[in-house]
């Protein structure tokens, strides 16, 4: 019965993005009826969908599907066809279940863990994982139906080598703290969660940890995971969860959340791509969210936690080249797009919109930052350096204590009479 009523379902899908495809394709369609690209984006629609068990509308427009787990994209790989799920990680690195004398830090900073916004209208039975549905409308945003669900090329920061032509290749900003040298298994953040302002559709703000393999060429490998602002993935300003990978530097693998098949889900609370709610107010409430991302050293799988015990999922081992051993450098914090409208810096904002002198409750932060060394421990990083294209604009400061373990401040409001 539960299979049945997917198949309906899907197709009650189908042709309601034609409708929505028909409608919207009124100005490009051509003499035969739709383009190319609504062609190209009914197709891609097919593939990334998957027939719902059952479907949550979510107070933010989002509709949840709710797919058995076996019907996830993931196992559309050939790599994966005969891939049994594994239910749950072979290995946790030390400390992994104990926020709790961290986050808890009775007193002044008084900070509460958050959850997504569908939760609100339901949840997913057991045995499927909850997919932010892809619409028509969020495919024919994207400049290619091609690269709908990609970074594109060269956001990575690159401290050491970071010089203007990479400030002005690709627009993208920076305020991070970073280790390097060192043979890394996994990373840790606590992070702020804030609804940072964008000011124009195709430049988005994000909060992330990245997870790097490889130097920085063609070949670099990276996981990545934390909250974004994204109005052209999504088509609105919510904060969202969301992960990438990569094995190519953003060429030709790898995708945000499960938009491609590789990150294989077992957890049935959290979607990628979806709210998170509430949200840290200026001088108010404080929310945060703690993700954690280590191998297993026996299977070689990368695992993926959010809050203290929601086990999301793994990116199998034979996505990447160098992560397949180990990760090389960890960076932590925030990335804006600025595209230079009216010929002036971006006013898109990072992390609150305010810097990091502010200071709690005003600008964002990660909080307890660490890293899994080699013997698969989480331990505070050492030599932690930080880096920011221009201080002016976004900066970053970082510190730590007995309460909060390594931390940073970071962010800033963009264009201002000094940047
Ligand atoms: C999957 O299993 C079938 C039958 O055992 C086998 O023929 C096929 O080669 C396997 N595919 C992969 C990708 O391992
Ligand atoms: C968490 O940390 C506390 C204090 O350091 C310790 O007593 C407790 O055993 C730890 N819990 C786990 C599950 O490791
Ligand atoms: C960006 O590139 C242009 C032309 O290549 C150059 O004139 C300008 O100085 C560069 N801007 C920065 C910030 O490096
Ligand atoms: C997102 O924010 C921008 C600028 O702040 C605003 O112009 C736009 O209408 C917002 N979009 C939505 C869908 O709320």
């Amino acid at each position: 019965m539960a299979v049945q009523a997917g198949c309906i379902c899907t197709m009650v899908v189908v042709a309601l993005v034609c409708c929505c495809l028909l409608s919207a394709g009124a100005t490009e369609a051509t003499a035969g009826g739709f383009s190319r690209k609504h062609i190209a984006a009914g197709k891609r629609l097919r593939r990334i969908n998957k027939p719902a068990v059952k479907s949550i509308d979510s107070p933010d427009g989002d509709m949840i599907d709710c797919v058995h787990i076996t019907h996830q994209p993931a196992f559309d790989h050939p790599f994966l066809k005969n891939h049994t799920v594994q239910l749950r990680p072979g290995f946790h690195p030390e400390d992994l279940y104990n926020d709790s004398k961290l986050s808890a830090d009775p007193g002044k900073k008084k900070v509460s863990t958050i959850t997504q916004l569908w939760h609100q209208n339901g949840r997913c039975p057991d045995g499927t994982i909850p997919i932010r549905r892809t619409r028509g409308e969020d495919v024919l945003r994207s400049s290619s139906v091609k690269r709908y669900g990609r970074k594109k090329h060269r956001t990575i920061p690159k401290p050491r080598f970071a010089d203007p032509d990479l400030i002005n290749e690709s627009g993208h900003q920076h305020a991070i703290a970073y280790v390097e040298g060192d043979k890394y298994y996994g990373a840790k953040a606590i992070i702020n969660v804030w609804e940072p302002k964008i000011q124009q559709t195709n430049e988005f703000s994000l909060s992330q940890i990245w997870i790097l393999g490889g130097s920085f060429g063609e070949d670099l490998n990276s996981i990545e995971a934390g909250w974004q602002v994204s109005p052209d993935l999504y088509g609105d300003n919510n904060t969202r969860l969301f992960t990438y990978w990569t094995s190519d530097a953003y060429q030709a693998t790898g995708c945000y959340n499960l938009l491609c098949s590789g990150f294989i889900q077992i957890n049935s609370d959290i979607a990628m791509g979806a709210s998170i709610s509430p949200i840290s107010e200026f001088s108010g409430s404080q929310y945060d969210i703690s993700i954690l991302i280590w191998k297993d050293p026996k299977e070689g799988n990368w695992w993926m936690q959010f809050g203290s015990d929601l086990v999301l999922g793994y990116w199998p081992s034979f996505l990447f080249s160098y992560l397949a051993d180990s990760a090389s450098m960890i960076e932590w914090g925030g990335e804006v797009v600025d595209s230079q409208p009216d010929g002036e810096h971006t006013a898109t904002e990072m992390g609150s919109g305010h810097f990091p002198e502010e200071g709690f409750g005003k600008a964002s932060y990660f909080r307890n930052i660490q890293i899994v060394d080699e013997s698969n421990n989480l331990r505070s990083p050492k030599g932690v350096g930080s880096f920011t294209e221009q201080s002016n604009c976004y900066d970053v400061q970082s510190g730590s204590n007995g309460d909060w373990g390594s931390y940073f401040y970071y962010g800033g409001p963009g264009r201002n009479s000094n940047c």
